[in-house]
């Protein structure tokens, strides 16, 4: 997103660092938040959510774009990733094709970890090049 004011950011990355403290992943006890940022301006918060019937859990990626669905958005224009400990981590392949479904041109990806100022951004084409789209 085109001048996405750097007070927009931190407040993004604040709040995928708590969403992230409500994940539930009991069995890989690796707790990820996201937060998208849609057209509106409205911030929509997700975090990994795990099952013991282990295909069945659901990335903190898709928890936060299904909620901005839910919340009448329409376009992911900023999403944060926040996973556990030091390592920044970009999103699984489902997730970057699940981003590009609801991207638009200059969507930003930011990953960053639990704590420190260290970002990496990222591109929908960076994560997804070639990507498949109807
Ligand atoms: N996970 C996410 O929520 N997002 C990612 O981008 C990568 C992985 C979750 C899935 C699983 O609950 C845990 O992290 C360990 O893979």
């Amino acid at each position: 997103m085109t001048n996405l004011p750097e007070s927009t950011l931190e407040r993004l990355i604040e709040t995928a660092r708590a969403v992230r403290l409500n994940a539930y992943a009991p069995y890989s006890k690796f707790w990820v938040g996201a937060a998208v940022l849609d057209e509106g301006g409205t911030i929509s918060v997700g975090c990994n959510m795990e099952n013991g019937a282990y295909p069945l859990g659901t990335c903190a990626e898709a928890v936060a774009l299904g909620s901005m669905v839910a919340s009448g958005g329409k376009e992911c224009r900023v999403i944060v990733i926040v996973g556990t400990g030091d390592t920044l981590i970009t999103p699984c392949g489902g997730c970057r094709q699940r981003i590009a479904e609801l991207a638009v041109a200059d969507t930003e990806i930011y990953c960053v970890a639990e704590t420190g100022d260290e970002r990496k951004k990222l591109s929908v084409d960076d994560v997804l090049p070639n990507g498949f789209r109807l």
